[in-house]
């Protein structure tokens, strides 16, 4: 039972979410609202449609009988929709089957490498690599790759050589101006049509260091916040790492008051378009 909900969750409430995630200017559950109404209608006609060819036709004239069928088709629509939603601020993926679709991108400037974003999937190479890339008071855990994953797998962006994830870069979108690390944290805090892209994270392996990898990813993470409308991108380095991130366009806004993780001094930069 529990099973066949999920998959019926997964087919009427995360692929039609997923679907219309992209637009900005719409909240995501008056969306997924309007996609129901449309399913069910268009449900509601098939079905008219098919007692009209197939069965009594007395049925199809029964005015009261479509009406009280399309108030319960709304109605369960309703239900699922705020059964779905809850189960999401859960932090829970709601269909285990459904996995949403990442973005491979296309003429990047390395043709030996492809980069695109994360599926749930990416959970244990990208744990790794942090692991690999920063000493472990630092470093994210496992468990919050995992909620970050489920709540916005659209804004990591991952360089694979072959299939070794060889970089990352990843961060979540908000309406607050400045990074703190509460927001490292806390994922469920990611609001998909947010003002500043944020960047909690960015590692090469050591293998593949200095050969301008990160910067791709980088540049990558810049053009979508920019082609999503955003008022531009932030992060926090450490002080050796400001003239890395200068080249990209960032300004220094100084020591940060609102990140101290791992105890170490982090400035925060932003790059607004
Ligand atoms: C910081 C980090 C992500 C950089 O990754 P990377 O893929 O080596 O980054 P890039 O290749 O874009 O740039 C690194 C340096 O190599 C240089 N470089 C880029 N392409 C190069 C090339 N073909 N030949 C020589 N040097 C090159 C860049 O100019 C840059 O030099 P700089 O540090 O003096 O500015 C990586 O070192 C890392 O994971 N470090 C540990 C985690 C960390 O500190 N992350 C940053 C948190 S703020």
């Amino acid at each position: 039972m529990d099973n066949l909900l999920e998959l019926i969750f997964g087919l009427f409430v995360e692929v039609p979410m997923d679907l219309t995630m992209e637009s900005r200017s719409v909240k995501p559950w008056v969306k997924t609202m309007l996609m129901f109404i449309a399913i069910n209608f268009m449900t509601l006609l098939m079905a008219l449609i098919a007692i009209d060819a197939y069965g009594d036709p007395d049925a199809v004239t029964d005015w009261y009988v479509s009406l009280a069928a399309a108030v319960i088709f709304f109605a369960a629509s309703v239900i699922v929709c705020i059964i779905g939603h809850k189960r999401s601020w859960l932090g829970k993926r709601v269909c285990p089957l459904q996995t949403p679709t990442a973005t491979v991108y296309r003429n990047t400037p390395n043709p030996d490498v492809v980069i695109r974003t994360a599926y749930l999937t990416d959970l244990d190479a990208i744990a790794a690599v942090e692991a690999e890339c920063f000493p472990a008071a630092e470093a994210a855990t496992r468990e919050e790759f995992a909620h970050r994953l489920r709540h916005y797998a659209n804004h990591f962006w991952l360089m694979f050589d072959a299939d070794k994830l060889i970089s990352f870069v990843d961060g979540f979108v908000t309406d607050e101006p400045d990074l703190t690390d509460e927001m490292y944290a806390n994922a469920a805090l990611h609001n998909e049509s947010g003002a500043w892209q944020m960047i909690f994270g960015v590692n090469t392996i050591p293998a593949y260091r200095r050969h301008g990898y990160a910067a791709q990813l980088i540049e990558q993470a810049i053009l979508d916040a920019r082609r999503q409308g955003r008022k531009g991108v932030v992060l926090t380095c450490k002080p050796e790492k400001v003239p890395y991130y200068m080249k990209f366009g960032f300004k220094n806004e100084g020591i940060s008051k609102n990140s101290t993780h791992g105890e170490a001094i982090w400035h925060q930069m932003r790059l607004t378009f």
